[in-house]
């Protein structure tokens, strides 16, 4: 298959749009700039549409996907009755980072929620994403563009190296913003619960709904007979060729760890780390600032692989507060081998 390049010089490009929409429409694999990651659309409507989508990535069958809409207004349609504290938490956080899961509606096709009977909503703030939706006149099931277990892609051209010949078309709409995925938040249940820490934080959801509970796989490897409330929590996911090992401790403990190790070894570390010039080292924002270092992350850890590093060691970021989106992400990436040093 030949993947249509589409480049969008701004947001207000009709004719790229319409060509991507028109793709959409018929069918087709898109992958779609939003401000998160970049996305893997296709129409949520159509199940065969749909099964491509976990053709082209590898995805377990097991793991659902996130429907994208453009407007609030839109959430009714999908679900089976329309929980209050969605519609407070689409005023506060939409269009942004925010999936929220309600009971599904009959017209959301199974392979969308692999069997669940829940559906996961996001309106995305990336004007192109939003864009696209209306054009296309349909929801949008769309997962993170990287070739299942991989890091997301945050640019466009992240997604050309995984999924080149594999979709029609890939859409480039610069970088995304944020740079990890959605925050996703379950309301099946009386208390809601955060399934998967993102852009929109556990304090700010708090303040808004009162207790918000966090879900245990979000911050250790759930155990193998707890319940799975989140499929996707289940896998290793995020993680370059090379082996991630996260390193908890200061930076002299950290760099004489990383010492006695074997060749073929690289750094993962904060914008203000020293470290001796011999050691490949990549950086992935400021050592307070977890809106940075989110949005490096996923480049960074590409980068480890095309620098050719074999294990790469990270200075861990803190486990809760705004850096737990990117220490969820890190954790997994190094498939839960986490070193107090
Ligand atoms: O920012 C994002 O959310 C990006 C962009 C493209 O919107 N999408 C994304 O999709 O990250 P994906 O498929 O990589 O992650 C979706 C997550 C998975 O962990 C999946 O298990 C969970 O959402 N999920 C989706 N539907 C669910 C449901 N009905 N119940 C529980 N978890 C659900
Ligand atoms: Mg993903």
């Amino acid at each position: 298959m030949n993947t249509l390049w589409i480049p969008i010089p701004d947001p207000g490009c009709k004719q790229a749009i319409e060509q991507a929409a028109a793709l959409l429409r018929r069918g087709g694999l898109v992958a779609i700039p939003t401000e998160t990651v970049y996305g893997l659309a296709a129409n949520a409507l159509d199940a065969h549409a749909v099964a491509q989508i976990f053709a082209a990535k590898g995805r377990p069958q097991d793991n659902p996907l996130i429907v994208h809409i453009s407007e609030t207004a839109q959430m009714e349609r999908y679900v089976r009755r329309l929980d209050p504290r969605a519609l407070l938490l689409a005023q506060a956080f939409w269009p942004g980072p925010l999936t929220i899961i309600q009971q599904k509606a009959a017209c959301i096709p199974d392979i969308v929620s692999a069997g669940l009977d829940s559906v996961a909503l996001r309106l995305p703030a990336h004007p192109v994403a939003r864009a696209l939706i209306a054009a296309a006149g349909v929801p949008l099931a769309a997962p993170s563009a990287n070739r299942s277990g991989r890091p997301s892609p945050t640019t466009a051209e992240h997604v050309r190296k995984d999924m080149d010949g594999r979709i029609d078309a890939i859409v480039d709409g610069g970088k995304s913003e944020v740079g990890v995925e959605s925050t996703v938040l379950s309301l099946l249940g009386e208390t809601p619960r955060l399934l998967r820490p993102g852009g929109v934080s556990h304090r700010q959801l708090e303040q808004l709904l009162g207790q918000v509970e966090i879900d245990s796989a979000v911050g250790a490897k759930p155990a193998e007979d707890a319940p799975v409330h989140s499929p996707g929590m289940k896998y290793r996911h995020y993680a370059p060729k090379a082996t991630v090992i996260l390193l908890r401790g200061d930076l002299e403990r950290f760099l004489h760890y990383v010492k006695e190790q074997p060749e073929g070894k690289g750094v993962l570390c904060f914008a203000e780390d020293a470290v001796p010039p011999e050691l490949p080292c990549i950086r992935y924002g400021g050592i307070a600032r977890p809106e940075e270092q989110a949005r490096l992350l996923f480049a960074a850890l590409r980068e480890a692989d095309d620098r050719g590093i074999q294990t790469l060691f990270v200075r861990a970021p803190e486990q809760s507060g705004d850096s737990l989106a990117v220490y969820n992400r890190l954790l997994r990436a190094a498939a839960f081998r986490e070193v107090t040093v």
